[in-house]
């Protein structure tokens, strides 16, 4: 259908937007976007198309238009014919390590939309906290979403050392609807990650029975992996997971969802009985076999529900389960051999996407480690050389990982997201053949001044 947004000019001059819906342009986030003498005009495919137009029309605005008289605004004349090389653009954040409120998840999606990225991961548990709300385990809350003290300084620093200070939060049901509501508008997916098997201090806190040795675990408060996983032996450890899945299918539409798979220590499972057992029955020769029997059988669980696993890399190790997509972390080699494979595959190679790592090596904030500056970022091959020419649709896209462990308020994160996201940004949006690292610095002098007047701390570049 067509339909136009027509307002009357202040003067007697009309002065109008024209929105139109049409199937000329084939990529359904593509767009046109005309700015004539009298006239803006704006055709796409899809709503989606259309609200990319929008964000590309508010950058035109400002900074960058000139005002001609108190209250009225130029925009330059432009004709842009635009539209994105990757389906998957995105941003992942770890609200288990901290938890931040929904309100700033909020500004962070309004930060997506402005970039163009259409897809927020939400790493919703992890050892050090559950944060999402399940009705049929309360516990998950009332317990594994607090811990009793966090590492002090950085984790490579022994003794560890604690704050005493219990911390913690999780997001209601309520939360989560208005989170998914919110996104919605902003033409934005959310994929929610329960991790498993690894990744899992906090549920067994509040189920000590779903652990190999069957009792209570160490609260994990520092920084790096536990050996405490879930049991791959214990039928109990399905019920539990497909009981919060089935929850979680429910509030969330997105096709998709992360069942973790990243780093798991196969000590437990090496020691339990239940364990053993299970790889005997089943002729798994290995405990990698066993991780992967884990997670076949959940993402068959998931199919019936009618959604799609994805995945950290690892879950490529003992045979990967058949309709699972894989997000490459470890660098771009579990990406490529996944979609040789033929599965579908987001790039993170943690040395040109995890906004974790150093931005520079002066003065800056406590991280994790790494260096990584804006140039770095703008480096991304997103689609390495290695995949053959038939396997290329496989790699949708690529996201930027922001794993909180040293970052305690929204202001550090945003510190560590931006400027670097928009590096991503404009490399999943653009032809390749368009990048110019010289030339974005240069455009991010205005991106400087939206960021800016939306109030969202960033670093501020050095001078040269
Ligand atoms: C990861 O960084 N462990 C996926
Ligand atoms: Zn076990």
């Amino acid at each position: 259908s067509d339909f136009q947004i027509r307002k009357a000019g202040m003067g007697n001059e009309p002065s109008a937007i024209t929105v139109t819906l049409s199937d000329s342009t084939t990529n359904p986030e593509g767009y046109r976007l005309t700015v004539g003498k009298n006239l803006i005009s704006i055709e796409a495919g899809s709503e989606k198309g259309v609200f990319y137009a929008f964000q590309t029309l508010i950058q035109l605005i400002y900074p960058g238009s000139r005002q001609i008289s108190k209250g009225k605004t130029a925009v330059p004349c432009v004709s842009v014919i635009d539209d994105p090389q990757y389906i998957w653009r995105g941003i992942h954040l770890d609200v288990s390590r901290h938890f931040f409120q929904k309100e700033f998840i909020f500004k962070l999606l309004d930060a997506m939309a402005m970039h163009k990225l259409n897809t927020f991961h939400w790493h919703l548990t992890d050892d050090q906290g559950w944060r999402i709300e399940i009705l049929k385990y309360p516990e998950l809350t009332a317990k594994g979403a607090w811990r009793d003290e966090t590492l002090i300084g950085h984790g490579s620093e022994t003794p560890w050392k604690y704050d005493g200070i219990r911390y913690g939060g999780f997001y209601t049901r309520q939360d989560v609807r208005d989170v998914v509501e919110y996104s919605s508008r902003l033409h934005i997916n959310v994929l929610p990650e329960i991790e498993m098997p690894g990744h899992a201090v906090a549920a067994l806190i509040s189920y000590p029975g779903l652990s190999c040795e069957g009792s209570q675990v160490p609260p994990f408060n520092r920084w790096g992996v536990s050996g405490d996983v879930f049991c791959a032996g214990k039928e109990d450890t399905f019920t539990f997971l497909e009981g919060v899945l089935s929850e979680v299918c429910e509030l969330f539409p997105y096709e998709y969802i992360h069942i973790g798979g990243d780093e798991c220590p196969k000590v437990k499972w090496h020691e339990c009985p239940d364990c053993q057992k299970r790889m005997a029955d089943n002729n798994l020769k290995d405990e990698s076999e066993l991780q992967s029997y884990f997670v076949k059988r959940i993402a068959a669980f998931l199919e019936s529900k009618g959604k799609k696993i994805i995945g950290w890399d690892e879950i490529l190790e003992g045979g990967i389960a058949e309709s699972a997509a894989v997000m490459s972390w470890r660098g771009s080699a579990g990406g490529i051999e996944a979609a040789n494979k033929g599965h579908d595959v987001v790039m993170t190679p943690h040395s040109f996407v995890y906004l974790d790592y150093y931005q520079s090596p002066y003065n800056e904030p406590l991280s994790i480690g790494g260096m990584l500056d804006l140039k770095k970022v703008y480096s991304l091959l997103v689609m390495p050389e290695e995949i053959t020419a038939d396997m290329r649709r496989h790699i949708i896209g690529a996201q930027a990982n922001i794993w909180t462990e040293y970052m305690t308020d929204s202001r550090h994160v945003e510190y560590m997201v931006f400027p670097r996201i928009a590096a991503l940004a404009e490399v999943l949006w653009s032809d390749p053949a368009d990048l110019d690292y010289e030339n974005f610095k240069m455009r991010m002098n205005e991106q400087y001044a939206r960021y800016d007047a939306r109030g969202i701390n960033y670093r501020v570049p050095y001078p040269e």
